[in-house]
């Protein structure tokens, strides 16, 4: 599998180790950000707790590395109830489900990344289990294949996805509580960047903070992976705190700019610019000049790029906009 190499990208790589871990805050109020969702699921699990009853089905949907996981485990912390964590693409059959459901204690937390992948008649069973708790599974075979139903105890699915275009309408439909992850703003990526700097027992200046976040894409996973390349940099240059010099001068060898746009991001631009007078051109045409999938730059390059207001859509394709020509210095001559 190839591994993505990209500093500034979204994508998980590997965060099971301690470390990651320990970044991840426990409890709602350790989150940074999200005010919305964060404000509304504080008052349900009150609610949930006070009533004695299972939370309603959440789903959490946004782009990569904005904190979905991390909330799913904070909202079983509050409500004090156990989790069990899968993904859609592992849960193969019915019967997976059916086993992961039986080994849940009355108001756990059943969490399903990527549930926007779970097979179709998996899906189909989650309905009823979702709605009135309990399955209906076809056992034997031929004449002898027959419905059982099995009851389950109360319990609250938490679905994440980054596709919610993607999930079927009635599953969508049987969600209670929906959560829209948005992109952080710099004073919320700032916090972030400080508090796992304090989790590594780093010292960082303010600056220093803000420099990092400004270079994060709106992304905690990008600032924290910032964070700890930069953290390097200072304990091998033998600096006694992370400032903004040492942030600079390590994120221009990383060849992350000051909007947080690295090579990939400014061969795509350049390509537009260069080869196609700025555009208009097609997505998968650009895609196939940088070397890359057409999905990754549509999940993973652009929207961060039009975010940005560096490029913009127009019904002929992609354009680079002023901005993209004054970020990368060209000309203009349009
Ligand atoms: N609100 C937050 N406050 C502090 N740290 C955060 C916050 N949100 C995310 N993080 C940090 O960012 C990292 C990525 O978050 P998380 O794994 O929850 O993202 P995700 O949305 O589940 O991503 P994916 O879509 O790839 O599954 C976490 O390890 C956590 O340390
Ligand atoms: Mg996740």
């Amino acid at each position: 599998m190839p591994e993505d190499k990209r500093i500034v990208s979204g994508e998980e790589v590997d965060e099971t180790s301690l470390n990651e871990q320990s970044l991840r805050p426990q409890t709602l109020n350790d989150y940074i950000g999200q005010a919305k969702i964060k404000q509304e699921v504080a008052i349900y699990i009150q609610a949930a707790k006070q009533r004695q009853e299972s939370l309603d089905h959440v789903l959490l949907y946004g782009p990569p590395g904005l904190g979905k996981t991390t909330l799913a485990n904070i909202i079983a912390n509050e409500l004090g109830v156990g989790i069990k964590t899968t993904t859609g693409p592992a849960i193969e059959r019915p019967g997976d489900l059916v086993a992961i459901l039986n080994e849940l204690e009355p108001g756990d937390v059943l969490f399903i990344d990527e549930i926007h992948r779970l097979p179709k008649n998996v899906e189909e069973i989650l309905y009823s289990a979702m709605e009135d708790f309990y399955i209906d599974i076809v056992v034997g075979q031929d004449q002898a294949a027959h419905p059982v139903r099995f009851p389950l105890p109360p319990f609250t699915l938490i679905g994440a996805t980054t596709r919610a275009g993607m999930l079927s309408s009635p599953l969508r439909a049987r969600f209670g509580i929906v959560g829209h992850m948005q992109y952080y703003n710099n004073q919320e990526l700032e916090a972030i960047v400080k508090r796992s700097a304090q989790v590594f027992h780093s010292k960082i200046s303010a600056d220093g903070a803000l420099e990092i976040a400004r270079r994060s894409r709106g992304t905690p996973r990008v600032a924290n992976r910032l964070l700890k390349r930069v953290r390097d940099f200072a304990d091998v240059y033998g600096k006694s705190a992370i400032d903004n010099e040492i942030v600079k001068y390590a994120l221009e060898l990383l060849q992350v700019d000051e909007l947080g746009l690295d090579e990939t991001d400014r061969k795509l631009l350049t390509t537009m610019i260069k080869l196609y007078g700025g555009g208009p051109v097609g997505l998968a045409t650009l895609a196939a000049n940088i070397g890359e999938e057409t999905e990754t730059v549509a999940d993973m390059i652009e929207p961060y790029l039009m975010q940005k207001g560096l490029i913009k859509r127009t019904p002929r394709g992609r354009m680079a906009t002023n901005l993209a020509y004054q970020h990368l210095h060209l000309e203009n001559n349009k």
